[in-house]
């Protein structure tokens, strides 16, 4: 087999790569280890800035989500029984878009199969060969049999656990990465959101979370020990213990219902910096993690896509190198900016353990204090605001 452009993953980054890329007729295959109904059955964060929402259009993908997404001028902030709103459009003159990731990858599987988009599924990439040559080879198996894929160019879109990053041999990987001593508790329940914004709450009992993917489905967050199991929590546990951490006001609007998913994940901060090495790509989870507090995993593969799809279609069509040239450093601007907004925001808002030389629980003075620098501060507020919304591509 051949193709220009072989994309290792069929999650988000890699659909949108691929559609971008046909849509300009640059021949591509992606490599999916799983099947659709496999990929589709993640539940994930539906936080879209503006450049998402932008290359989804570009990408001819986005009437679904202006039909069943929504707009959102604003989001609540919680702490010492307090609510606060972050007032995005009267601050930055933007808001951000709420759609599921799930629906966006169903729409972009939808729109992969209208174009005749070579998607292949259960095939598992193995192997990656000759990345500093004008011909690398993708080995890959599928229905038990050992393939092959030659290719120009390799874009490892396949996430944290994905092959494309053991292709840089270890000596050469400069890696950065933070784990963070809890984890997120989420549960999706067929009930209305507690409020038509999202709210962070920020408690002694521990960091809270109030989402929606639409009028009637609503994504709740805890943050729990990294020790705490699923079967550990009921739905009338969790429901019983989101109350506590939300304010009385707020918490009398809760509507429980049945779980139809449960999950805990952890939350990690992580960068490899070899986003281009040779002729090996990567984007998306496959070169950063974030922790899910600023809703920035998705948006950030976003900008990744947007630079690289740009860079190719660049090549391809007028032999510009200059695009594939600059992703590195260009790319990495971005996810360094956005990994510094979701570390601050994850520090502001959840319990912390006390730092080393700490007596008292000063750690959580200054989270106080900082809230009540920022509720007090239009510069604070709208920095906030412009991060949260996206910082420009
Ligand atoms: N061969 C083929 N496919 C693979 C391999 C492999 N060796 N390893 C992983 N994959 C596939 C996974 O099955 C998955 O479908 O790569 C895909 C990677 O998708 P994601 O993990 O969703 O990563 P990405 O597309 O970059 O999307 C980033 O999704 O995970 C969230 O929080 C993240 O919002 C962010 C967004
Ligand atoms: C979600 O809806 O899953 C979600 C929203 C905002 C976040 C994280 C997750 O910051």
């Amino acid at each position: 087999m051949r193709t220009k452009v072989a994309i290792i993953g069929g999650g988000p980054s890699g659909l949108i790569l691929s559609q971008l890329l046909d849509l300009q007729g640059i021949d591509n295959v992606v490599l999916e280890r799983k099947t659709q109904e496999y990929v589709l059955k993640r539940i994930r964060a539906g936080v879209l800035e503006q450049g998402l929402v932008d290359l989804l259009h570009t990408a001819e993908v986005a009437e679904p989500m202006l039909k069943n997404g929504a707009m959102h001028d604003g989001f609540q902030i919680c702490y010492n029984g307090r609510s606060a709103r972050i007032d995005l459009k009267g601050l930055v003159g933007a808001g951000v878009m709420v759609y599921g990731q799930t629906e966006i990858t169903r729409d972009l599987y939808a729109a992969r199969k209208a174009m005749g988009g070579v998607i292949l599924e259960e095939a598992e990439v193995t192997n990656i060969e000759g990345i500093h040559t004008k011909q690398p080879k993708v080995h890959f198996s599928r229905g038990g049999e050992n393939h092959q894929l030659a290719c120009d160019f390799v874009v490892g879109c396949d996430g944290f656990h994905g092959a494309s990053r053991q292709a840089i041999p270890a000596g050469d990987l400069k890696t950065f990465e933070k784990v963070y001593p809890f984890g997120w508790l989420g549960i999706l329940s067929e009930t209305p959101p507690i409020s038509h914004e999202l709210i962070y709450a920020s408690h002694d009992r521990g960091f809270a979370l109030c989402s929606m993917r639409h009028s009637n489905l609503s994504r709740y967050y805890l943050q729990v020990p990294l020790s705490d199991r699923v079967e550990d929590w009921s739905d009338d546990k969790f429901w019983h213990e989101l109350r506590l951490r939300l304010p009385t006001e707020v918490a009398k609007n809760l509507v429980t219902g049945p779980s139809i998913e449960k999950s805990i994940a952890p939350l990690r901060s992580f960068v490899c910096e070899n986003m281009r090495y040779g002729n090996l790509f990567l984007a998306g989870d496959a070169a950063h993690i974030v922790p899910p507090t600023g809703a920035k995993g998705l948006n950030l593969a976003a900008s990744d896509i947007h630079y690289l799809s740009n860079a190719l279609i660049q090549y391809y069509h007028d032999g510009d190198e200059s695009g594939l040239d600059g992703y590195l450093e260009t790319a990495l601007k971005r996810v360094w900016k956005a990994e510094r907004f979701s570390w601050w925001m994850t520090s502001l808002l959840h319990k912390l353990p006390s730092g080393a030389g700490e007596n008292g629980d000063f750690t959580h003075r200054m989270q106080t204090a900082e809230l009540d620098y920022i509720f007090n501060s239009p510069a604070a507020l709208k920095s906030l605001a412009e991060n949260y919304v996206g910082l420009p591509y």
